[in-house]
C-alpha cells in the first residue's frame, strides 16, 4: 500500500468511515473566489462554509484536491525540476469539519491515519504547534505520547495559517517526518530547518478566526478544521525516498518522457524529464478545466508553463512536438481519480500539439538570438531588458523562460528594463489605435483593455462565479460607483456571462456584492468591448452601491442561458441537416441564438419544399435523440478546415479556433469520419445533444436574394408550438366532425362545396335580377328613345361583377337596343351599359356610363362602345343617372 493511488483511496476511505462526505476536487479555476488565480489548497472550495456564509447538507468532508501554484503569490515555477519537492501541480488530501469537530478529534484522526492506516513509524514523526496553543500540545501528548522535545512550539506565521490577506484563518499544527541522518537538515524551528531531513507532510489548521482587510480579526462563531496533506511527499516517504520525483506516479511520467526522447531518465537530461513530468500534469489539468493558452491572465500562465516544458523537451533532444505524446500515460496514471482528464484527453493533446508545433518554429531562432546577445556581453552581465523583450515579442519567450535558459548559464535578466520595454510597446500600440477611427467613446474600453487585460471568461463550464469589479462605465466615461436606481456598465476580472457575439445574445442575470448580498445589480445585457477583450455587464442597480474593487457574486440567468445553449446547438444541427438535404452550397449567412427562438440564414435560391422541410426537421430531431456529447477542441483554422469544419465565409479567425462537434454518423466527417456537425464557434452549447429536447421549424421565408431564412424553436417552446398546432387541429376536427387523416379530405370537400355554392348563388342573383324578382322593383319594360329601345334598371343584391353578364342577357332579349344597369352595393353604386352591335355607330356604351357616373357621385368610367363600366360612392343618385343616360339617347 505505497502507490500514490492507494494512498489517495486510503485517506478518503478512512475519513469516509469517520462520517466524512467524499467531495470531488473543485476545478482548478476557482468559482468562488474573485482574486485567486488557481485553487491552491483543499479549503478553497469550502471557504464560505468556514465563515458561515454558506451551509451544505454535510458538516464533515474529505477531498483529494487538484492544486496549481504558478503565477501570483505562490509561484514555484522557476524552481520546478531543479528541486525535490517543488511542483506547479500537486494533490492535496484533506479532511474538513465545518463547525463540527475540532482539535480534540482532528489530532487523533490524523495520528491514527498516519501511524495505523499508512503505517508510518511513530519514532520518525514529530509535530509543531503554534507557540500559544497549549491545548493542541496537550492533545498531542495524550494521543500520540510524544515527548516534549518532539512537540515543537513555533512562534511565527509558519504555524498560523491564513488563506490570504483576508478570510478564515487560525493556528495550525504540522506533522513532520524525519528522513534520517543521511540527509542534512534540522528539526522545524532550528537554524537548519530548511534542509532535506525533516519534511512537513500534513498541516492541520484550527480555523477559529476571520481576518479583515483593516488588519482586525474576529472569532468565528463556529470552530472548524481544515487539513492539507501533500500526497507526493507522503508517497515519497512510504516509498523510501525524500524526492517526490522518485515516486511511482512521477517516475512513470519521467520514464514516458525519457522513452519518447530515447534518452536516459537519470542521465544528463534528468532535469528536463522532471520539468516535463511536472508541467505535463499542470498543463493537462488546466486545459481539462477550461483554461486555454493565451496572452492574458490564466491563459498566459498556462502558456508559460507549456513553453517552459517545451523548451526542456527540446533540450532533452525532442525534434518534434513531445508533450502531447505523454498525455496517454498521464491519463493512465490519473484518469481514474480525475475523470475530467480522460474526458478532455483529445482537447489536451491537440492543444499541446498546436502550441508546441507553433513554438518549435521559433524556439531555435530565439535561442540563437539569446546566445548572440550573450556573447556580446561581459561574462557576468545581466541580459538587457530590451533583448528579453525582443525574445518575448518576436519569439513568444515568456520572461521566465528566458530566465530559465539563463539560469543554466548562471546569468540573469534586467527585469526593470523588460518592464519598461513592455510599457513602451503598449503606448505605441495605443497611439496607432487612436488614429484608427474607432468611435470616441470606445476609448474608455480600449483603456480598460490595456490596463486590465482581457476578461477571463468562465462561462463555458459555469454559470456562477465570484469576481472583482475592475471598473464602472457610465455614458462612455469611467465613474467611481453606481448607486441604486442607476444604470451603467460593470467590468470584472472574470465572468461567467457570455458577451454577445457570433449570433448568440449576451447573458443576463444578477451581480451581488459579497460584503452584503442584499446589494444587487440586475444584468440586462453583456457585450464584448475594447476589441472583444473586455466583457461589460450592462446593469441597473436594484439596491446598494457598487464600486471597484468590490467583490461580487456573478450569477447568469440559468433558464435563459439553457434555452440559448439549446438554440445554439440546434442551429449547428440545422446547418448540417440543410447541407445534407439541399447540398454543399448551403452556407451560413447569419444567425440569431436568442432565449426564445433561433434564426438561421443560409445561401439557397429556392423555397424549401414540404418534403425538404420535413426531412430537415426529422434529421435534427434524430440527432437530438441520439444524445451524444457535444465536444469542444482548439486547433488552427487550417486543421479545423481539414476536419471538415464549417467556417463563416469572410470571417477573420485568429491563430487558434474553437471547434464544436456534435452528432455521430457512420458516413460523417472529422478525424474518425463519424462526426455529424463540426463548426468553428465561440458560443456556449449543451453538454449532450439530448439537452436540446426537441426541435420545431416555424417558418421558412426569403431573407434576401439567394438567401433563405429559417426560424425554429427548441425544447419546451418547440413542444408548446406543436401542442398549439395540435389544439388548433383538434378544434378543426371537432368543427368538421372528422378526425385524423380525414381532415384534409373534408376541408377540400368543404372548399369545393363552397366554390360550387358561390357560383350557384351568383347565377341565382342574376336570374332573379332578370326576372325582376324581389327587391328589384318589378319587371322593367324597354322605352323607346330617339328610335332606340332603352332598358334601364337599378338593382340590389347583385355586385358590380354580375353586371356585364346581366347586360349581355338583356341585350339578347332586346335584340337591338341599349341597356343601363346600376347596382346598389351597400350605398355605393356600380354601373354598366351595353349597346347591341347594330347600334354602336349611333350610340356608345361609354357615353352612357360617363353620363350616369357623375350622378352617382363618381368620375370617369370606360370600356368599349358595346360594353362599358363605372362606379360611384352614392347609389341614391340612380334615378338621376338613368335620366342623364336617357338624355344622351334623346340628344
Ligand atoms: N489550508 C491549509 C494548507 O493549505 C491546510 O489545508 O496548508
Amino acid at each position: 500500500m505505497t502507490g500514490l493511488a492507494d494512498i489517495r483511496s486510503t485517506f478518503l476511505n478512512y475519513f469516509n468511515k469517520q462520517g466524512h462526505e467524499i467531495v470531488p476536487s473543485s476545478p482548478l479555476v476557482p468559482r468562488n473566489d474573485p482574486t485567486l488565480m488557481f485553487a491552491n489548497s483543499g479549503m478553497v472550495q469550502f471557504k464560505n462554509l468556514f465563515t458561515g456564509v454558506e451551509t451544505r447538507d454535510y458538516k464533515r468532508a474529505t477531498t483529494a484536491q487538484k492544486c496549481v501554484r504558478a503565477g501570483g503569490k505562490h509561484n514555484d515555477l522557476d524552481n520546478v525540476g531543479y528541486t525535490a519537492r517543488h511542483h506547479t501541480f500537486f494533490e492535496m488530501l484533506g479532511n474538513f469539519s465545518f463547525g463540527d469537530y475540532f482539535k480534540s478529534d482532528a489530532i487523533p484522526f490524523a495520528w491514527e491515519l498516519v501511524t495505523k492506516e499508512l503505517d508510518i513509524p511513530k519514532d520518525k514523526l514529530l509535530v509543531t504547534v503554534y507557540h500559544t496553543d497549549d491545548e493542541a500540545a496537550d492533545i498531542w501528548k495524550k494521543v500520540a505520547g510524544l515527548s516534549d522535545d518532539r512537540i515543537i512550539r513555533i512562534p511565527t506565521s509558519d504555524n498560523f495559517w491564513q488563506m490570504g490577506p483576508t478570510g478564515p484563518c487560525g493556528p495550525c499544527t504540522e506533522i513532520f517526518f524525519d528522513h534520517g541522518d543521511k540527509f542534512w537538515g534540522g528539526p522545524p524551528g532550528s537554524p537548519d530547518e530548511d534542509g532535506d531531513r525533516f519534511i512537513e507532510i500534513w498541516n492541520l489548521v484550527f480555523m477559529q478566526n476571520e481576518q479583515f482587510e483593516d488588519g482586525t480579526r474576529r472569532e468565528l462563531d463556529a470552530q472548524s478544521i481544515d487539513t492539507g496533506m501533500g500526497i507526493e511527499r507522503v508517497a515519497a516517504l512510504l516509498q523510501g525516498t525524500n524526492d517526490n520525483y522518485a515516486t511511482d506516479l512521477m517516475r512513470a511520467l519521467i520514464e514516458a518522457s525519457a522513452h519518447a526522447t530515447s534518452t536516459d531518465p537519470d542521465g544528463s537530461g534528468k532535469t528536463h524529464h522532471r520539468v516535463i513530468a511536472d508541467h505535463l500534469r499542470s498543463t493537462s489539468f488546466l486545459i481539462a478545466d477550461g483554461v486555454m493558452p493565451s496572452n492574458d491572465g490564466r491563459g498566459y500562465v498556462l502558456r508559460r508553463i507549456m513553453r517552459r516544458a517545451m523548451r526542456h523537451a527540446h533540450l532533452a533532444g525532442a525534434k518534434d512536438p513531445l508533450m502531447h505524446r505523454l498525455v496517454p500515460e498521464l491519463v493512465r496514471q490519473m484518469g481514474e481519480a480525475y475523470p475530467e482528464l480522460r474526458q478532455a484527453q483529445a482537447l489536451i493533446e491537440e492543444t499541446l500539439k498546436l502550441e508546441e508545433t507553433r513554438f518549435l518554429q521559433t524556439l531555435d531562432r530565439g535561442l540563437k538570438l539569446l546566445d548572440e546577445e550573450l556573447s556580446g556581453l561581459p561574462e557576468d552581465a545581466a541580459l538587457p531588458g530590451e533583448a528579453a523583450f525582443k525574445l518575448y515579442d518576436t519569439f513568444g519567450f515568456p520572461l521566465d523562460l528566458t530566465q530559465d535558459a539563463l539560469r543554466e548559464k548562471g546569468r540573469t535578466v534586467d527585469t526593470d528594463g523588460f518592464d519598461s520595454a513592455m510599457a513602451e510597446q503598449k503606448a505605441k500600440a495605443r497611439a496607432a489605435w487612436s488614429g484608427s477611427g474607432e468611435a470616441a467613446d470606445a476609448t474608455v474600453w480600449f483603456d480598460l483593455a490595456d490596463q486590465h487585460g482581457a476578461t477571463d471568461f468562465l462561462g463555458y463550464d459555469t454559470e456562477q462565479a465570484e469576481g472583482q469589479i475592475l471598473a464602472i462605465v457610465k455614458d462612455g466615461v469611467q465613474v467611481p460607483a453606481l448607486e441604486a436606481g442607476e444604470t451603467g456598465w460593470i467590468v470584472t476580472n472574470q465572468t461567467p456571462f457570455y458577451g454577445e457575439s457570433g449570433g448568440q445574445v449576451g447573458d443576463t442575470g444578477y451581480l451581488r456584492r459579497l460584503e452584503n448580498e442584499d446589494d444587487m445589480a440586475r444584468v440586462t445585457d453583456t457585450q464584448k468591448m475594447g476589441g472583444g477583450k473586455v466583457f461589460a455587464h450592462q446593469v441597473t442597480i436594484e439596491a446598494g452601491r457598487f464600486a471597484a474593487p468590490d467583490a461580487v457574486a456573478l450569477e447568469v440567468d440559468h433558464g435563459r442561458r439553457s434555452t440559448i445553449r439549446a438554440n445554439h446547438s440546434a442551429t449547428h444541427l440545422l446547418h448540417e441537416a440543410l447541407r445534407e438535404a439541399l447540398g454543399d452550397h448551403v452556407a451560413q449567412r447569419g444567425s440569431l441564438n436568442a432565449p426564445d427562438r433561433l434564426r438561421f440564414d443560409f445561401s439557397h435560391s429556392a423555397a424549401l419544399s414540404a418534403d425538404e422541410l420535413a426531412r430537415v426537421e426529422r434529421d435534427v430531431n434524430a440527432f437530438i435523440r441520439q444524445n451524444t456529447p457535444v465536444e469542444t477542441r482548439i486547433m488552427t483554422p487550417d486543421d479545423a478546415r481539414a476536419l471538415g469544419a464549417q467556417a463563416l465565409f469572410g470571417e477573420k479567425y485568429g491563430d487558434e479556433v474553437r471547434v464544436v462537434s456534435m452528432g455521430r454518423k457512420s458516413t460523417g466527417k472529422g478525424q474518425d469520419g463519424q462526426t455529424y456537425s463540426i463548426e468553428l464557434c465561440g458560443g456556449t452549447h449543451v453538454m449532450r445533444t439530448g439537452d436540446i429536447g426537441a426541435f420545431a421549424l416555424t417558418s421558412e421565408t426569403a431573407s434576401s436574394s439567394g438567401v433563405r431564412r429559417i426560424e425554429a424553436l427548441t425544447g419546451d417552446a418547440a413542444m408548446q408550438e406543436l401542442r398549439g398546432r395540435d389544439m388548433r387541429l383538434s378544434e378543426i376536427e371537432g368543427l368538421l366532425k372528422v378526425s385524423g387523416d380525414e381532415v384534409v379530405g373534408r376541408v377540400k370537400a368543404v372548399l369545393d362545396e363552397r366554390r360550387a355554392l358561390q357560383n350557384e348563388v351568383a347565377q341565382l342573383r342574376r336570374d332573379l335580377a332578370m326576372s325582376g324578382g324581389a327587391g328589384q322593383g318589378g319587371g322593367v319594360e324597354a322605352k323607346e328613345i330617339g328610335g332606340i329601345k332603352f332598358l334601364a334598371q337599378a338593382l340590389t343584391g347583385v355586385s358590380g361583377k354580375d353586371l356585364p353578364s346581366l347586360i349581355d342577357q338583356y341585350k339578347d332579349q332586346l335584340g337591338s337596343g341599349a341597356v343601363l344597369l346600376i347596382a346598389d352595393t351597400g350605398g355605393k353604386a356600380a354601373v354598366a351599359a351595353g349597346v347591341t352591335a347594330d347600334l354602336t355607330d349611333k350610340v356608345s356604351a361609354v357615353d352612357l356610363v360617363r353620363a350616369a357616373v357623375p350622378e352617382l357621385g363618381g368620375k370617369g368610367g370606360g370600356g368599349r362602345p358595346d360594353m362599358a363600366q363605372g362606379g360611384g360612392a352614392d347609389a341614391s343618385g340612380a334615378e338621376a343617372a338613368i335620366k342623364a343616360a336617357e338624355a344622351v339617347l334623346g340628344g
